[in-house]
């Protein structure tokens, strides 16, 4: 039997492993650490998108999976396999990278058949693939074109078909759209959306973008300074944030500091003698019995707004301080009595709440999440 006991061997368990896994990435670049121990699993066929701010570490992670950088500790394996020691262009990974120009003195075609050419595809199999992958981002008609005769948007098309011709196990793209306009960003992402449904590959994308987030990711991790905040899919890192960061980052939240005490890993809280129970953390549920304080996180769109003295249960009462027109909702902020703005997120039934009217907003004591700090 042939035995490889060198570099791409694993532990049983890891031969079981199917798709690509992070598994405990630490990266320097000299001596500052940019990745802490970072893990994520991209189960085959998943569109999985790395989500953070400036500078949180997306591309340096990306950087890693495509074996540009090397990583100082930990592993990326790709089934089972450890990809430590293997070039870029042995890995099997198709790339669209921000600035990833196109060759600007090759056509359309020729772009997009550059792959194929350097893994040694011969010319009669080039060619059909070629056409179909230009078929696949819909170019059918512009492959004699030369890069600069054709647009923005056309040329992302372009090089997603490059990286898709050769039947990548991962595709690997950094910011994509980002130097896109509105309108075509849009479009192209729902063309992202349809070729990932085509295809039967893993995307690892990234972008800052939370809406492009959201609306592309079967799995979104969050990173900020280099650590992995929370994975999750769309709609569970929406709904239950486990922290202030990712609260705060995906979407609006209201912060409401709380105080109540923990009854059997329940936090009941109790403002002004009406107790009610707050839905448990997703991870790392509160034990201790006893008084203390919670912060929670209550998005604008679950709550509603009333006319002052109107409603029942959890209600806070204030001034209306901003309304923003948004055409479908409105962005209602209320001033409270202690200063701070709760946010309130309305569709819009043609009646505008004014500036300075006194109004109370009702909570829904089911939708707080609560958060740990971070
Ligand atoms: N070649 C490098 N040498 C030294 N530090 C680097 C290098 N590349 C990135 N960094 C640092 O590593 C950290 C992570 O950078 P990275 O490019 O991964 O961020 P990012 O999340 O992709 O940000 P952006 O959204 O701005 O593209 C940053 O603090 C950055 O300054
Ligand atoms: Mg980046």
């Amino acid at each position: 039997m042939d035995m490889n006991l060198g570099a791409g061997a694993g532990t049983a368990d890891q031969a079981a492993e199917t798709g690509l896994v992070v598994d405990r990435v630490v990266k320097h670049y000299g001596r500052v650490e940019v990745l802490h121990d970072v893990s994520l699993g991209i189960e085959p066929g998943r569109f999985v998108t790395l989500l953070g701010p400036s500078g949180s570490g997306k591309s340096t992670l990306l950087m890693c999976i495509a074996g540009f950088e090397e990583v100082g500790a930990g592993d990326i394996r790709l089934d089972g396999r450890s990809l430590r020691g293997l070039p870029p262009e042995k890995r099997d990974f198709g790339m669209v990278f921000q600035g990833y120009a196109l060759f600007p003195h090759l056509t359309v075609a020729e772009n997009i058949a550059f792959p194929l050419r350097i893994r040694g595809v011969g010319r009669a199999e080039r060619e059909s693939r070629v056409r179909a992958a230009l078929s696949m981002v819909r170019m059918d008609g512009l492959a004699d074109r030369l890069p600069r005769q054709i647009s923005g948007g056309q040329q992302q098309r372009v090089a997603l078909a490059r990286a898709i011709v050769f039947e990548p196990r991962v595709l690997l793209l950094d910011e994509p759209l980002s130097a896109l306009d509105r309108g075509l960003r849009a479009e192209m992402q729902e063309e992202l959306k349809r070729l990932h449904g085509e295809l039967a590959l893993s995307f690892i994308y990234v972008t800052h973008d939370q809406e492009e987030a959201l609306f592309l990711s079967d799995k979104v991790a969050i990173l900020n300074f280099g650590r992995i905040q929370q994975v999750g899919d769309p709609a569970t890192l929406y709904s239950r944030p486990v922290n202030r960061f990712v609260a705060g980052f995906l979407g609006r939240s209201n912060l409401i500091e709380l105080s109540g005490r923990v009854i059997s890993g329940v936090f009941i809280a109790d403002p002004a003698g009406s107790p009610f129970a707050v839905p448990p953390r997703l991870e790392a549920p509160g034990r201790d019995d006893g008084p203390c304080r919670l912060t929670a996180c209550h998005r604008p769109e679950r709550a509603q707004l009333a006319a002052p003295g109107e409603g029942e249960g959890l209600a806070l009462d204030g001034e209306i301080a901003q309304v923003a027109y948004h055409g479908t909702t409105l962005e209602v902020a209320l001033r409270l009595a202690d200063g701070s703005a709760f946010h309130v997120s309305l569709l819009n039934r043609g009646v505008l709440p004014q500036r300075g009217e006194r109004a109370r907003v009702l909570l829904d004591p089911g939708s707080l999440v609560p958060l740990a700090d971070g």
